[in-house]
C-alpha cells in the first residue's frame, strides 16, 4: 500500500507492507546490510536492504544509489528502537527513478554565498524544510484567523503608478513608454476596498529597493495587510495581537518536530498571548538615552535600538505614537499631541525587531492633501486616493505584517534569507 513516511512514524503501518517514493538523504553499508535514509517531504525513515533477505538485483541496485537519488521502494515497516525515528523499513523491492550526480551540498560547512547560489538544492535540507513548513503554518494560520473573523481577501496590483511608503526605495520599471513602480504595500488599494467590503486584507509580495545589507532586509518580502473601516488605533493594536498570537499558537501546535530540528526553545513562544508589552516611542527614547544610546527625540528607531528593547521581553512589544516626521504621510496625528501620529510598530522579542507597521489613517481630505504636498509627493498621482476622502470618508486603520520577519523570529534564526524559498537581496538575484 502506498503511504507517506509520517504515516509510518505515526504507527499506522507497523508490521505491514508499504510503498514509498522519495529521495536518498544518506547511505552507509555494514557487512551484508545497506542502510538508506529515505526522505519524502513528510519526514525521513531509516531503511535497510539485507543481502540475504532480498534478491541479488535489488541489493546490487541499492549499491549504486547516491545521495539525492530518487526511488520508489516496497518494504515492511517495523517498530525498531535502534532506528533514529523509532521505525525502520525493511526494503524488499527497489525502483530507481534517477541516480543523482554527486550532490554539491555535503555535511561540511559551506559559506552562505555557496548555499544561496545553490538555494534550489539547499531547500531540501531538513533545516530548510522545517523553516518552509513553519512559513506555511504562519501564512495559513494568519489567513485562517482573518477569514474566521469576517475579512475578505482583496488582491492589490503589483505594478503601480506611485509610492506608498518611501520614494527612495522604489523599484522602477518601464511601462509602455511610461514608468511604473513595483508595489511597496497594498495598503492604499485596501483603503479603497474597505468602502466596499469593510474588513479586508491583502496577501502578496512587496518590493523594497533597500540598499541596506542587513540580516532583516529583503528586497522582495511577503506581507499580510489587514485594513478595516471604522477601526480605531486601539482596535488596530488588538487585531495585531490576536493575529500574531494565532500564528504562534498554530506553529506550536503543528510544527513541534520542525521547532526541534531548529533547536528552538519554545518556552518564550508559549508566553505569547495578549496583551503584549506597550511602550510609547517617547518612553523608548528615554530608556535608550538612559542606556547611553546616541539618539534624540524625533529620530527613527533603528535595528540596534529595537534589539536592545526587544531583548528584555519574551512577548512582542508594541511601540506607539512615533513623531510625525519619522513615519509615512498617511498617518493620523494624535488629537492629544500633534507632534506624534497614531501609529505603532510591533517588535518581536528575544533580540529581534520590527514585524508589523500599522496606523490609523488620515481620513480628512484637506489634511491628507497637505501631508502629500509637504512631503513632496506628486498630488496628481494620488488623486484617486484623495477621492476616497471625498465620498463617504470614515475613520479607519490597518497594518502590514512581514511574513519573513515573523518566521525569522519564530524560528529564531540569525538571517532573514532562510525564511523565504528564494531570497532577493541587493546582491542576490540568482537562482
Ligand atoms: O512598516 P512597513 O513599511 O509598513 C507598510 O508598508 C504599511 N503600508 C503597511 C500597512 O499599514 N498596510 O512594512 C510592513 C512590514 C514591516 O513591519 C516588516 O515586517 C515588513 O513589512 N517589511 C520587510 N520585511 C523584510 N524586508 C523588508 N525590506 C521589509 N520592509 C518591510
Ligand atoms: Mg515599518
Amino acid at each position: 500500500m502506498y503511504c507517506e513516511i509520517k504515516d509510518i512514524l505515526d504507527g499506522k503501518f507497523d508490521g505491514k507492507e508499504v510503498e514509498l517514493k522519495g529521495w536518498i538523504q544518506n547511505k552507509r553499508s555494514s557487512g551484508g546490510v545497506q542502510f538508506l535514509i529515505i526522505r519524502d517531504g513528510t519526514g525521513f525513515i531509516q531503511s535497510t536492504i539485507h543481502k540475504d533477505k532480498t534478491d541479488k538485483k535489488t541489493f546490487d541496485d541499492a549499491e549504486k544509489l547516491t545521495q539525492e537519488s530518487s526511488v520508489d521502494v516496497i518494504g515492511i515497516a517495523k517498530k525498531d528502537k535502534r532506528a533514529p525515528n523509532g521505525y525502520e523499513l525493511e526494503i524488499k523491492k527497489l525502483k530507481i527513478f534517477q541516480i543523482a550526480d554527486e550532490f554539491p551540498i555535503s555535511k561540511k560547512d559551506h559559506g552562505p554565498d555557496f548555499l544561496l547560489t545553490n538555494r534550489h538544492l539547499w531547500l531540501r535540507s531538513p533545516r530548510q524544510a522545517a523553516i518552509l513548513r513553519i512559513r506555511d503554518t504562519v501564512i495559513k494560520s494568519g489567513i485562517k484567523y482573518l477569514d474566521e473573523n469576517g475579512f475578505y481577501m482583496v488582491n492589490a496590483p503589483l505594478l503601480t503608478p506611485t509610492c506608498c511608503e518611501d520614494s527612495t526605495t522604489l523599484f522602477e520599471t518601464p511601462y509602455f513608454g511610461k514608468k511604473a513602480y513595483l508595489s511597496q504595500s497594498a495598503q492604499l488599494y485596501s483603503e479603497a476596498a474597505i468602502a466596499s467590503l469593510v474588513k479586508v486584507y491583502s496577501f502578496g509580495p512587496a518590493f523594497r529597493a533597500e540598499k541596506s545589507r542587513t540580516v532583516r532586509h529583503l528586497t522582495e518580502c511577503w506581507m499580510i495587510e489587514p485594513e478595516v473601516a471604522f477601526l480605531d488605533f486601539e482596535g488596530n493594536i488588538k487585531l495585531q495581537e490576536e493575529l500574531v498570537t494565532a500564528m504562534v499558537k498554530a506553529v506550536l501546535k503543528e510544527n513541534k518536530k520542525d521547532l526541534e530540528i531548529l533547536k528552538r526553545d519554545i518556552k518564550p513562544l508559549k508566553t505569547v498571548k495578549p496583551p503584549f508589552i506597550r511602550l510609547s516611542y517617547t518612553e523608548v527614547i528615554d530608556e535608550l538615552q538612559k542606556n547611553k544610546f546616541d539618539i534624540k527625540w524625533g529620530d527613527d528607531l533603528g535595528a540596534p535600538h529595537e534589539k536592545f528593547i526587544s531583548r528584555q521581553y519574551t512577548k512582542p512589544i508594541v511601540i506607539h505614537r512615533y513623531p510625525v516626521e519619522a513615519k509615512a504621510f498617511y498617518m493620523q496625528p494624535d488629537p492629544k499631541n500633534s507632534k506624534v501620529v497614531l501609529c505603532n510598530d510591533m517588535i518581536a522579542p528575544e533580540g529581534y525587531g520590527e514585524i508589523i507597521g500599522g496606523s490609523e489613517r488620515i481620513w480628512d481630505e484637506k489634511l491628507l492633501r497637505q501631508r502629500i504636498k509637504k512631503i513632496g509627493l506628486p498630488e496628481e498621482a494620488y488623486k484617486w486616493y484623495l477621492d476616497l476622502r471625498k465620498y463617504g470618508s470614515v475613520p479607519h486603520s490597518g497594518f502590514g505584517l512581514g511574513v519573513e520577519r515573523v518566521v525569522w523570529w519564530i524560528c529564531k534564526i540569525d538571517h532573514i534569507r532562510e525564511t523565504i524559498p528564494f531570497p532577493r537581496m541587493t546582491n542576490r538575484l540568482y537562482p
